[in-house]
């Protein structure tokens, strides 16, 4: 399992330049070879976290921008409870993922192209009967369409820890990363949400350590690196974010 570093973004940038970020590019980098390395096929790639707000939305539009430059790329808005993929790209939610999934519309109706290689599909009109929509068939269905139609597929979801509903899209795509808000996630909300994913069938694949407080200093690497793992492994012994490395997670979150 990969560890993805994520500094500070500028949220602006994905609906119109190239995200900004001097962690971003190499977070980029080891996503596209670890979906290489390790999915056959497309990868599907599922973004959520334990808790809300840790920066999923985020993540995957501004992952979703960055692979758009190395093949086509499908971004789905699977939040139906706080859909905000149309909020950050600018566009138009009347018709979307949950259209789709309630047998409203179909899926290539709801191809909105960003750029030449990005197409997004929005969460679309909130749903009557949720329960209904998570049902794993139809995941299962549109997914291999939007499979069949793109070489990348992202994701974004609600939070693990909040609602079953990442429990269902988990277990439909190849893999799932998983973001920790740095600081802020606490070792055994990471682990729980770890056990509810794998439980449910899906495939942990990654972490991305968001907005890590930027600094030159080259030796913050292993730091980082060790509070993923220490969080989604729970390693005993190890590194713990509210005592060895305090001054750095106060730095900036
Ligand atoms: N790396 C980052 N740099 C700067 N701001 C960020 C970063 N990641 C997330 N944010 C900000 O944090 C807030 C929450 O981000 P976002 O909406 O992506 O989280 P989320 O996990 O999708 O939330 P929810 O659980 O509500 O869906 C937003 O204001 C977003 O702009
Ligand atoms: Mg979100």
């Amino acid at each position: 399992m990969d560890t993805l570093v994520v500094d500070h973004l500028d949220r602006s940038g994905v609906s119109g330049k190239h995200p900004a970020g001097p962690l971003f590019e190499e977070a980029f980098r080891t996503l596209r070879a670890s979906l290489l390395v390790r999915v056959q096929g497309t990868p599907s790639v599922m973004i959520t976290s334990a808790r809300p707000g840790e920066g999923k939305s985020t993540i995957a539009a501004n992952l979703a921008w960055s692979l758009a430059f190395s093949g086509q790329v499908a971004l789905v808005d699977a939040d139906f409870r706080r859909p905000c993929q149309h909020e950050l790209f600018r566009l138009p939610n009347e018709l979307g993922f949950a259209d789709v999934l309630a047998g409203r519309a179909r899926l290539d109706r709801c191809f909105q192209r960003v750029t030449s290689s990005l197409t997004v599909v929005t969460g679309g009109s909130k749903p009557r009967d949720l329960i209904e929509l998570l049902d794993r068939a139809r995941f299962d269905a549109a997914l291999d369409a939007l499979r069949a139609d793109f070489n990348f597929v992202l994701v974004d979801s609600p939070p693990v820890l909040a609602v079953a509903d990442a429990m269902v899209i988990g277990a439909c795509v190849s893999g799932v990363r998983l973001v920790l808000k740095w600081g802020e996630v606490t070792e055994s909300e990471a682990l729980l949400a770890r056990r509810r994913l794998e439980s449910s069938g899906s495939t942990l694949i990654g972490c991305v350590v968001n907005q890590f407080p930027g600094t030159d200093d080259g030796d913050y690497h292993p730091y980082v690196k060790k509070y993923a793992e220490t969080s989604v492994h729970g390693q005993p012994g190890a590194v713990r974010p509210d005592t060895e490395l305090g001054p750095l997670l106060k730095a900036s979150c």
